[in-house]
């Protein structure tokens, strides 16, 4: 009833701006409805004056949380007034189904034009269910189950009125100690765009305008994941050869995969910030890309072009990013304040802003805004939908398939749930606070399942579950650790729970020492020191050195961070009722100064395969370390099961393919048991003689597959000269023909080769 009263009124405001009387608006309005939406958006920037066009750019965050440095001077009691003027175009960080309501009633109902307002949030690995941090849920491989999640995303925030979502974050990174690895999908082009394309699915649907789905944002563009010394914000330098092969590749994706939105980065990118670099939005993004959505700044990135120094003021800013091509003004001021005088001046074409502003309408309207304003602000759906029963099963689902199994020496995973007393011990083993992780405004602390609770429920009636905090996450007080070997010596078997805390990864969280913080590694050399069976439970944001781990506990588990069901995922791995199948998205290094490590590096002039072992003679004057090995502690992809996964030798259905022609590579995968399980079929090619050099493994496929204890099943792919293709000498983007080797496996490392010759 209520939504069609304001219906009504919106359609009589509507009415109103498009020149009629609110008498013959009804009709009128109607057949506006049916007019192209081009027409519509036309008519409407004819009625707005040039503040009002602005307006349409201004993008403030609300009053409920704050995800940037400086809170607004605005209190939130003028948010009223300012949407009234027509001065926001919409808020983030604001939530719940009846503040936004009132919101949109005011811009609709009050402001003079009616537009509604887009309501923005951060919803990066869920709602309220929380589901693992993106770099988990990459490491499930497992692309339905990455969609679904984001589907549940979607119809949890908007329930409660979000209609665009900055999310996926696609950003490649290569360096753990940057902390924003938590929220990209890892190192590699071809599963970050997997990846990329998968959430974009899940949260848009198969429409924008459906009101259980919300407009994806494709972040950060461009390279973002690169910076400097791996400190968030810094400096990134590249050639455009990395930068169309390496770090470009998931954005297209997410762009391709129908992503509405586009957000720019903080940093600059060789010589030129990110938010007024033309190159990138102008020559790439809609020039070679064809995207028609609309790019949001990051939060005051506008501004801090001042403080990169391109520009000498923020009025040069905002002419510059506007011209290239950035729409909507993220808590900047930028655009609002120095736009409207730089037109006056003849110092700006209108046109810029027009063009700016047509993008902004065009989301509205695609998002069904414009038809029903409140379709996403939904009382009965935000009581009935979010944290649903059936939300937390997927979460479990995801969390469970999250988990990559490092190491298992001697098989002491999986537990028995009746191995007598488990002790559960670490500053991670029972903390609420941390289980949401990074960028997870929305899940409350007191929901989420911990490890200690997840072990609890899973055991026997006769085992019993002790516990002991150990330490803390950060400091050097020593005094919980005696308690903890205590604990430890009256168990049976002792189940370690340590790693990072949710502040320790995400924005603003880059490391210089990826080691466990504070005097975790301490705690578990001292309960190591008893002699009882360890495991370890791994929650981090980044690939972590876990070298004294790898050496001195038997079994291994990276967990991330897993969110809601955090406990009973990990419950369920532990004592075997899912068999892990997570391999990593990021290479593991022994130690921080390996880092950059990646699987897909070149090869150098001298490169250095061996041991260490061989005369000194063979090893002098080759690219190594003298300290460590140049081999990583896990490489990428790598990720154990409780079954063994033996493959047959590789065969091709040709030796030599032309540029027309497609190459079937197979293989035969048994689960030599002894449980059934999934296990991700991993496809690299290398090849050998390019104009410019090529990396030493690109993944190019991947399967993930349930084989039953026992069975056996082919996997079938594909390779076309497409597949091969790279930015050559010239940088045309075309395979070369030549000699290529093919590599099946389990992992970057483990594999069976082959090899083929692509000719003309
Ligand atoms: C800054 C972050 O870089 C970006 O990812 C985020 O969407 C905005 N703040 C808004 O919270």
């Amino acid at each position: 009833m209520k939504r069609k009263v304001y219906a009504l009124i919106f359609t009589a405001i509507a009415a109103s701006f498009l020149g009629c009387s609110v008498e013959e608006s009804g009709d009128k309005a109607t057949s506006e409805g049916k007019q192209p939406e081009n027409e519509r958006i036309e008519k409407l920037i004819g009625q707005m004056t040039v503040e009002e066009k602005v307006g349409q750019l201004n993008f403030y965050v609300g009053d409920l949380f704050n995800t940037g440095p400086t809170v607004r001077t605005t209190e939130s009691d003028k948010f009223d007034e300012l949407i009234k003027q027509g001065k926001l175009t919409g808020l983030f960080n604001v939530h719940g189904a009846a503040y936004t309501k009132r919101l949109q009633q005011i811009a609709v109902e009050e402001s003079r034009l009616g537009i509604p307002l887009l309501f923005g949030a951060d919803v990066i690995h869920g709602f309220k269910t929380v589901f693992p941090i993106p770099l988990a849920s990459a490491a499930s491989w497992d692309m339905e189950a990455i969609e679904k999640a984001e589907k549940i995303a979607a119809i949890e925030s908007t329930a409660a009125g979000i209609t665009f979502n900055f999310a996926p974050m696609v950003d490649i990174s290569r360096d753990p100690r940057w902390g924003r690895m938590a929220e990209g999908a890892g190192e590699d082009p071809y599963l970050g765009s997997q990846v990329a394309m998968a959430r974009v699915r899940g949260f848009q649907g198969e429409s924008l305008s459906d009101a259980q789905t919300m407009a994806a944002c494709v972040k950060h563009f461009a390279a973002y994941g690169a910076p400097e010394g791996g400190r968030d914000y810094n400096t990134v330098d590249m050639s455009e050869r990395s930068l169309r092969e390496t770090y470009l590749p998931p954005y297209k994706a997410g762009i391709d995969a129908g992503a509405a939105t586009i957000m720019t980065s903080f940093n600059e990118l060789n010589g030129v910030p990110a938010s007024g670099n033309a190159f990138l939005l102008r020559d790439i993004l809609r020039g070679e890309w064809g995207f028609k959505g609309m790019v949001v700044s990051d939060w005051q990135s506008i501004n801090e072009m001042v403080s990169h120094g391109n520009v000498a003021n923020v009025a040069e800013a905002a002419s510059m990013a506007l011209k290239a091509g950035v729409d909507m003004d993220m808590m900047g001021d930028a655009y609002l304040i120095e736009i409207p005088r730089l037109i006056e001046e003849g110092k700006l074409e209108e046109k810029h802003l027009d063009a700016a502003v047509r993008n902004v309408l065009k989301l509205k309207f695609d998002l069904g805004l414009f038809d029903d304003p409140y379709r996403y602000s939904d009382t009965v759906r935000e009581a009935q939908d979010i944290r649903a029963k059936e939300h937390l099963e997927v979460a479990r689902d995801v969390a469970r398939k999250s988990i990559v199994m490092l190491k298992n020496e001697g098989q002491l995973l999986p537990l028995n749930k009746d191995a007598g007393t488990i002790a559960v011990i670490g500053p991670l083993a029972d903390n609420h606070a941390d289980m949401n992780g990074t960028w997870s405004f929305f899940g409350e602390a007191q929901h989420p399942v911990t490890f200690l609770k997840g072990i609890q429920d899973a055991v026997g009636p006769n085992t019993k579950v002790i516990s002991a905090e150990g330490c803390n996450l950060y400091d050097d007080n020593r005094d919980k650790i005696a308690n903890a070997v205590t604990v430890a010596r009256s168990a049976d078997v002792v189940v370690m729970v340590v790693g990072e805390s949710a502040v320790m990864n995400g924005e603003a969280g880059s490391r210089s020492n990826i080691q466990l913080p504070g005097i975790q590694l301490d705690l578990m050399k001292a309960v190591a020191e008893t002699g009882k069976p360890v495991v370890a439970v791994v929650m981090s944001g980044r690939a972590m050195d876990l070298s004294w781990l790898d050496e001195n506990i038997a079994a291994i588990l990276e967990v991330w961070t897993l969110g809601s069901e955090s406990g009973h995922a990990a419950a369920d791995v532990l004592f075997g009722d899912y068999n892990p199948s997570g391999k990593l998205p990021v290479t593991f290094p022994r130690n921080v100064g390996q880092v950059p490590i990646y699987y897909n590096h070149k090869n150098t002039g001298r490169p250095y395969e061996g041991d260490y072992s061989e005369p000194k003679s063979e090893r002098v004057y080759k690219s190594k370390y003298r300290d460590v090995q140049n081999t990583p502690l896990y490489p990428f992809g790598h990720g154990l099961s409780y079954s063994t996964f033996e493959y047959s030798e590789i065969q091709l259905s040709a030796d030599t393919i032309g540029f027309d022609q497609t190459l079937k590579a197979s293989v035969k995968v048994t689960n030599t048991g002894p449980y059934d399980g999934e296990e991700v079929v991993q496809l690299y090619i290398r090849d050998l003689v390019g104009s410019v050099t090529r990396p030493v493994k690109e993944l190019k496929g991947f399967k993930k597959l349930m084989i039953k204890n026992g069975e056996t099943k082919e996997v079938e792919f594909e390779i076309t000269s497409e597949d091969l293709a790279f930015y050559t000498i010239d940088m045309s983007h075309k395979a070369e023909p030549g000699a290529f080797q093919l590599f099946i496996g389990s992992s970057s490392e483990d594999v069976k080769q082959s090899g083929f010759y692509l000719k003309h």
